[in-house]
């Protein structure tokens, strides 16, 4: 890729990671990007970095409109090393006069790169500098999604660099949301916020609200990963005010994990008590759908229903590894069910149920059990689970 002009004499300088399919247990079957940003001005400023293994990329592209000894600003907006594993390589280039960034982010660097010797300038919330014709304004957004996290925005070119927020894990040649299809955009931008962004959505919202009081003009948001919105600014900030109420629609999940079929059996008769009732729904099997895939689903789903067969004294492994994601993660507001075949013991619902009470869920009670296989009794009792389900969803 070469560098792309986002605004005059502003420059994307990132990576495309093409293959990147695992992002620490999330599925980037898309890849990704990790985007840094070169501000031409009295003042040349580079915003941000890239993973190490994207090292040759990052450079190519700042070579193709400076050199880098005439970078005079690092400004880095996360530590998190999908953006900084270029860092040490850069700052030895570049030498620059400062590095700007929020105090947990002089703190992270130091823990991440042992240079207590670098130019640090920390700066917080309202802080601006000047580059020339353009400046800078800092906004730290703590906890998006680590301490040290900030946006930078600039308002002569109403820009806001927006970090890891607003972002997806998507590889592709394009740079802007008007020129990919809007659709898998979206869809990408909501895996991205579920598997991300959900457990912080509290500060979702006061940061959201906080940047309407600032009253900041912004006609385009670049984030650190994925296409930069110009045309679709106000659908994603309206989806983001959306998913961080974490507001459900009339939909539900049919979520397990099964043995010998006993369970599947079960979750297909829900499923079909489910649909008799004309809601949104899924089955998601846990061997066939990845656990990011199954939390881009959780996103907007009002009842979740999981099921397991009893193996060793507990649940299937699959089941426990997405729950245990999943709670992480803190959907809200949530209805939940239970269901599963077992032999002779019968822990997993018990196990599943104990999690989703942690988890704060209403749960329908009791959880549904069957011995072995299914009779046809049992799996009209699984059907008639579904259209409660189902009803309860839309009350
Ligand atoms: Fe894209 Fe939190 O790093």
């Amino acid at each position: 890729m070469a560098p792309v002009e986002i605004k005059e004499n502003l420059f994307w300088v990132g990576a495309v990671d093409w293959e990147i399919r695992d992002f620490h247990g999330y599925s980037t079957n898309k890849g990704s990007t990790y985007n840094a940003f070169l501000a031409m001005d009295e003042k040349v400023a580079l915003f941000d970095t890239v993973k190490k293994t994207c090292r040759s990329d990052l450079l190519h592209n700042i070579r193709k409109v400076t050199e880098p000894a005439k970078i005079d600003y690092v400004i880095v907006n996360h530590v998190e090393m999908d953006h900084t594993g270029t860092l040490p390589e850069l700052i030895e280039l570049a030498k620059p006069e400062k590095i700007f960034c929020s105090a947990m982010g002089k703190k992270a660097m130091v823990d991440h790169f042992h240079r207590e010797d670098w130019p640090y300038q920390v700066v917080k919330t309202g802080d601006t500098i000047r580059l020339g014709k353009r400046s800078v304004q800092f906004i730290e957004t703590k906890m998006l999604h680590w301490p040290d996290n900030m946006f930078s925005y600039i308002p002569e070119d109403r820009l806001l660099i927006s970090s890891d927020a607003f972002g997806q894990h998507w590889a592709t040649s394009e740079r802007f949301d008007d020129e990919v299809d809007e659709a898998e955009l979206f869809m990408h931008a909501a895996k991205y916020y579920a598997n991300i962004l959900l457990l912080y959505s509290p500060l979702v919202q006061k940061l959201l609200k906080s940047v309407q009081e600032m009253g900041l003009a912004i006609d385009m948001i670049a984030p650190d990963h994925g296409l930069i919105w110009r045309s679709g600014l106000k659908k994603i900030l309206e989806a983001y005010d959306r998913w961080s109420r974490q507001e459900t629609e009339q939909k539900a999940l049919v979520i397990y994990d099964t043995m010998w079929h006993s369970t599947e059996m079960m979750a297909k008769a829900i499923l079909a008590g489910l649909m008799e009732q004309g809601i949104s729904c899924r089955l998601l099997n846990l061997e066939s759908t990845h656990r990011s895939d199954v939390m881009t689903e959780v996103l907007d789903a009002k009842a979740l229903v999981f099921g397991s067969a009893t193996l060793n004294n507990g649940m299937l492994p699959r089941m426990a590894d997405m729950l245990n994601y999943m709670s992480g993660l803190r959907p809200a507001g949530r209805l939940g069910a239970v269901f599963g075949s077992y032999g002779w013991s019968g822990e997993a619902a018990k196990q599943i149920h104990a999690v989703l009470e942690e988890a704060k869920f209403r749960i329908m009670d009791p959880a549904l059990r069957v011995r072995y296989v299914p009779t046809h009794e049992d799996l009209r009792k699984c059907v008639e689970l579904g259209r409660e389900i189902g009803k309860a969803v839309k009350e």
